[in-house]
């Protein structure tokens, strides 16, 4: 397991290009199952969690190269439906393989993910949608099974706002007898992303990207090629990151409408910004940190996959603030881990108050997530002396080669491979 060591306190400058969004291409590559022949995903980021959903693809017969960002799913001889424990267990965003899987064979067989580092996570949403698309569910040792002769179009509404719920209905949908409508449905942009490759394959989807999707289910699908949108989360965490160091960052080739709640935050945190249709710059060079509560919610709110990074920004800050979880209510396995850095936080059910410390202090800590991961890093590259964040593979799930990238803005981080810890 490798770690991290980190001196802090090096002002972070450049320019950077972020990497294609991991939960946008753990969309866009099951969605290929739906097309028989070979996709092509351009922006693909190298992460392990890509790395898992290519094992799993290949494992079901699908032939992958992947290359240059650039991924090559061939579909054509898909053979076996079965997504198994040993992926899913990795990897949540395996059951993603569900809807494509009904949509083009009229069944799968998936294991059931089971709880997260954070708490539990369900998948109830997905199960009933397709349930009121026609599709039988049981539940046997541990795994989904689900069968349908053909998915009929159905009306779907969703109590709670779900990426993956609406992800895992529309790669059901496209293929399905008649309209399918989804009510509540997300509207994170890498749910449009996935909307416009299918339409691409030939489906029809109106309201790409607003809360009522309306799908008419077509024959069949060709495959094609599609661009990945930037990650918006590697992005915020790179700006906070520059924030903590009073550093200095142009984010290329990324529409600021991707993360317009973090930017709103970093503005009132002090930071100056500037944007244009395409690039990102913050400048934190003479930044007294002012203490900024945020809220977590869907988009276009604030997102919960950078809670974790704004607590550490916030240890920092200049007074009292607070960040509250209302997606996962237990999603603070960083706070602990902060706390031994020196930052002052209390967590009052899905509340973190935040007490900002003058100065955070280098110690060991350790990854137990990849967003508390994250956050222990960008703690680390503020605090004075030596911080090790161990367990970075946590890490390597969701960010392509972090430290590289940060060692290019001028960060003293280096890695240090293969012990155990
Ligand atoms: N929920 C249910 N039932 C369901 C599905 C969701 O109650 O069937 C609840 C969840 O417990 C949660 C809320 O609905 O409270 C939203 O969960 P959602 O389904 O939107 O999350 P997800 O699809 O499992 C994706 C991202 C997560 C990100 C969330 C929220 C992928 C692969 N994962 O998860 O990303 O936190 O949306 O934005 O897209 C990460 O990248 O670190 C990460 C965890």
């Amino acid at each position: 397991m490798d770690k991290f060591i980190i001196n802090g306190r090096k002002v972070l400058k450049g320019e950077l290009k972020v990497s294609g969004a991991k939960n946008a291409s753990l969309a866009l590559m099951p969605a290929s199952i739906l097309a028989a022949g070979k996709s092509i995903l351009k922006n693909t980021p190298e992460l392990n969690d890509v790395f898992t959903m290519i094992k799993l693809l290949k494992h079901m017969g699908a032939e992958i190269e992947f290359g240059d960002h650039i991924i090559s799913i061939n579909t054509g001889n898909i053979i076996d439906q079965t997504a198994p424990y040993e992926h899913v267990k990795k990897m949540r965003a395996s059951v993603y393989v569900l809807g494509p899987l009904l949509g083009r064979f009229g069944k799968a067989k998936v294991s059931l993910p089971g709880g997260c580092a954070w708490g539990p996570r369900p998948i109830n949403l997905h199960l009933d949608a397709l349930k009121k698309m026609g599709v039988e569910i049981n539940l046997v040792d541990g795994y989904i099974e689900a069968n349908v002769n053909k998915l009929r179009g159905a009306n779907i509404y969703f109590d709670i706002s779900s990426v993956g719920a609406t992800g895992n209905t529309l790669m059901a949908s496209v293929l399905a007898k008649g309209t399918t409508i989804i009510n509540n449905a997300a509207i994170e942009p890498e749910i449009a992303n996935l909307a416009q490759y299918l339409q691409k394959m030939g489906a029809k989807i109106d309201g790409i990207g607003t809360k009522t999707l309306t799908i008419e289910g077509v024959d069949d699908l060709h495959p094609v090629e599609m661009d990945t949108i930037p990650d918006r989360i590697e992005a915020g965490t790179m700006l906070i990151a520059v924030a903590l160091t009073n550093g200095l960052i142009t984010l290329k080739d990324i529409s600021p409408d991707l993360l317009s709640a973090v930017l709103v935050k970093l503005e009132a945190a002090g930071c100056k910004i500037q944007v244009t249709s395409n690039q990102i710059i913050l400048d934190a060079s003479n930044l007294e940190i002012i203490p900024t509560n945020v809220s977590t919610s869907i988009f276009p709110g604030f997102p919960t996959d950078m809670q974790a990074q704004w607590t550490a920004f916030m240890s920092l800050a200049n007074g009292a603030s607070y960040v509250k979880d209302t997606i996962y209510f237990d999603r603070f396995k960083h706070v602990p881990e902060l706390v031994r850095l020196g930052a002052n936080i209390t967590i009052n059910e899905n509340v973190a108050i935040i007490k900002g410390s003058k100065e955070l202090y280098g110690a060991k800590v350790m990854s137990t997530d990849l967003r508390a991961s994250a956050s222990l890093v960008l703690a680390g590259l503020a605090a004075k002396g030596t911080t090790e964040v161990l367990r970075v593979y946590h890490l390597d799930r969701g960010y392509q080669r972090i430290e590289q990238k940060l060692r290019l803005l001028g960060a003293d981080i280096i890695r240090e491979a293969g012990q155990e810890y």
